[in-house]
């Protein structure tokens, strides 16, 4: 079974899409994480998106995995743990510049697949249903109002690097890269066909997990 979650920045689909993971007791994959990690990889490299020749050269040995250690989910890039590293404003704007790319889009779903197969899962990103798994037995498309997911995203950040974040400037971050994963030529960010759009806006996480699992058992 493959249930796919997208949607728009700050929306909630990764802290959805891992309660609906331990409520069903199956995998999930962060697809996300492994444009951060790329993105923190050729950052590392100083290569830049618009240098495909180096950039190709270079994913020939990326390696992305999540290990799971005393219950977290860990990212790794090659041999390093880059968890937190992965997760700074810089990395997201990078993740969705060199998201544009087809050569990243590659890679990233062949290993997307590759991860995915033979077992349930629940894969949260902005192309899951549409572009890697069509074949989903589940889609949800989960949106809500730019503002409240600003402030999502801040709250979150605060959360994981300790710091206070200019909410203002988190919007405008947030705005940015919804303009870029909408409008890139590849696999651009809409909901599939046959997905179950839920505004959360105005939801609690409870709510739209909720909404979530009674589709599935329902439909089940
Ligand atoms: O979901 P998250 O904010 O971690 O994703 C980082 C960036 O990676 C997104 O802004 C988007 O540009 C890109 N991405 C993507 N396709 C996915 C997941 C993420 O293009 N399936």
């Amino acid at each position: 079974m493959i249930i796919t979650i997208d949607g728009p920045s700050g929306v909630g689909k990764g802290t959805i899409a891992k309660i609906i993971s331990e409520k069903l007791n199956i995998k999930y994959l962060d697809s996300g994480a492994m444009y951060r990690a790329l993105a923190l990889y050729a950052d590392m490299h100083n290569i830049k998106e618009n240098d495909s020749d180096k950039l190709k050269k270079l994913l020939i040995d990326i390696h992305i995995q999540f290990i799971n250690e005393d219950g977290i989910d860990k990212v790794y890039l090659n041999t390093e743990d880059v968890t937190d590293e992965i997760r700074t404003n810089e990395i997201s704007r990078l993740a969705s510049k060199f998201a544009s790319l087809e050569i990243v889009r590659g890679i990233l779903r062949e290993m997307q697949k590759r991860i995915v197969r033979k077992k349930d899962y629940v894969a949260e990103g902005r192309d899951m249903g549409t572009y890697v798994f069509p074949e989903a037995n589940y889609k949800f498309y989960l949106d809500a109002d730019p503002q409240i997911r600003a402030e999502r995203r801040a709250n979150q950040l605060e959360k994981i690097l300790g710091i206070k974040v200019n909410k203002s400037k988190v919007l405008e971050e947030i705005n940015e890269r919804d303009e870029l994963d909408k409008t890139r030529a590849i696999c651009p960010l809409h909901p599939a066909e046959d997905s179950v759009i839920i505004d959360t806006s105005e939801l609690s996480i409870d709510n739209v997990v909720n909404k979530i699992s009674d589709r599935i058992i329902i439909d089940g």
